[in-house]
């Protein structure tokens, strides 16, 4: 700890970003709530622990909507061209522009898509498997495409340059520099505009072509640029978190063996074994930062109006007093309860989807590739940087 107060995250541990789990556990044995400094400088409050972080997700007090309380000053720079959406509004905005699309999210709409993910999965597997060498990297060649093509798809831009789309999502989601994503933050919303330009010219039956017609009806339930902030949205949280459940999932298979043998020995234990792979080490470390509108007592520890506060979902999922034996991957386990999709307003929409990438792709490739196993130490990986997304950037396997 620092003179000041302030916990030093990579003083604590200089493997923070490979292994956060036994910092945070560290820090919940002492108390929920934490003043920290975060690898990237900024100082921000931490919450720990499964109970804290649930209670924490649900208190109006710690807002999403930067935009309508003067911005986050530490966290984006209020400079940058807003991309107002879902998840960086409150009620009443929020539940305006969450009803706008769940429709299309639904348990049951999401089924019917699986014979399509299914097909997708084997175009992509095939493709891969064509490699004479009998190696990949398994991120750029499944874990990416899959849920991009899905998510473009389903949004109705199968046309979308996903390379660069990709750079400015990245950039977004996991920053290496201030000003690249800021650039991502100026360029994603121009190319989007001139996208969503054309298929104003030839709309299709799809979820984009319903919104375009939302915003050509007067705009009272959805303006122009709320329409790019959505896509934005739907495009990012639709792909980046789904590459890092397949690949924070395989890795675990390739660390454990005994559990990967137990699965290809009994596909029954596949849901089960998806869910424990988001609670044990799950696409999303901790929260969108959210804002304190107010002094928020948090079990005796006062966060101050104004500050930045994060929640560490990756901890809330390896509490004991939550999971017995939380550090153990087992993927017979009752794994239900984790916080990996979020919780309360914002709690994740496309989770039914997520879900059934998960079990499509991690099913798929274990039935394929009998000999799938990395090809690299997890000492050589590459983890992607920040706090919100965990994974990385490249899983080379060979089969
Ligand atoms: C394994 C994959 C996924 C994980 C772990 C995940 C996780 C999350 C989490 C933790 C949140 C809440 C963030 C917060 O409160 O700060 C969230 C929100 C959201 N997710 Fe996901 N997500 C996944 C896949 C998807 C997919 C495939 C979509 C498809 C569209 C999606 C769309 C969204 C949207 C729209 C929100 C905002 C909801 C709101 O503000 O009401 N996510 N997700």
């Amino acid at each position: 700890m620092a003179a000041d107060g302030i916990v030093e995250l990579t003083q604590v541990s200089p493997d923070f970003v490979r292994d956060p789990y036994p910092v945070y556990a560290a820090l919940r044995a002492e108390a929920p709530v934490h003043h920290v400094r975060v690898p990237d400088g900024r100082e921000l409050w931490l919450v720990v622990g499964h109970e804290m972080c649930r209670r924490a997700f649900t208190d109006p007090r710690l807002s999403r909507d930067w935009q309508n309380h003067g911005g986050i000053g530490q966290i984006l720079n209020p400079d940058l061209p807003a991309v107002g959406h879902m998840l960086t509004t409150d009620p009443p905005d929020h539940t305006r522009l969450r009803r706008l699309v769940a429709g299309s999210f639904t348990p049951r709409r999401i089924a019917a898509l699986g014979p399509r993910v299914q097909q997708i999965t084997d175009e992509l597997l095939d493709a891969m498997l064509e490699n004479h060498e009998r190696r990949a990297d398994l991120i750029a060649s499944f874990a990416f495409p899959l849920p991009m093509t899905v998510i473009c798809e389903l949004l109705g831009v199968p046309e979308l340059d996903r390379h660069t789309f990709r750079g400015w999502s990245n950039a977004v989601v996991a920053p290496t520099s201030a000003e690249e994503e800021a650039r991502a933050y100026e360029e994603m919303p121009a190319y989007l505009a001139r996208l969503i330009g054309t298929k104003r010219e030839s709309p299709g039956d799809d979820l984009l072509s319903a919104m375009i017609q939302e915003v050509d009806d007067g705009g009272d339930r959805l303006t122009g640029d709320e329409l790019i902030g959505m896509c934005v949205l739907l495009l990012i949280a639709g792909h980046e978190t789904t590459v890092n459940l397949i690949g924070n999932g395989m890795r675990a298979l390739f660390a454990h063996p005994d559990q990967l043998a137990r699965l290809r020995a009994d596909f029954g234990l596949l849901e089960g074994a998806v869910e424990e792979m988001l609670r044990y080490d799950g696409p999303v470390e901790t929260c969108t930062q959210r804002l304190a509108l107010e002094d928020v007592d948090l079990d005796g520890v006062t966060v101050p109006a104004g500050s930045t506060v994060l929640i560490a979902m990756a901890d809330a999922d390896r509490d004991q007093e939550r999971f017995e034996d939380p550090h153990r991957f087992d993927i017979g386990r009752d794994a239900r309860g984790h916080i990996a999709f979020g919780h309360g307003l914002h709690y994740c929409l496309g989770a039914p989807l997520a879900r059934l990438e998960g079990r499509i792709a991690i099913r798929t490739l274990l039935e394929r590739c009998p000999d799938i196993a990395a090809d690299a130490d997890e000492s050589s990986l590459r983890w992607l940087t920040g706090m919100l997304m965990r994974g990385v950037k490249e899983l080379p396997v060979r089969w």
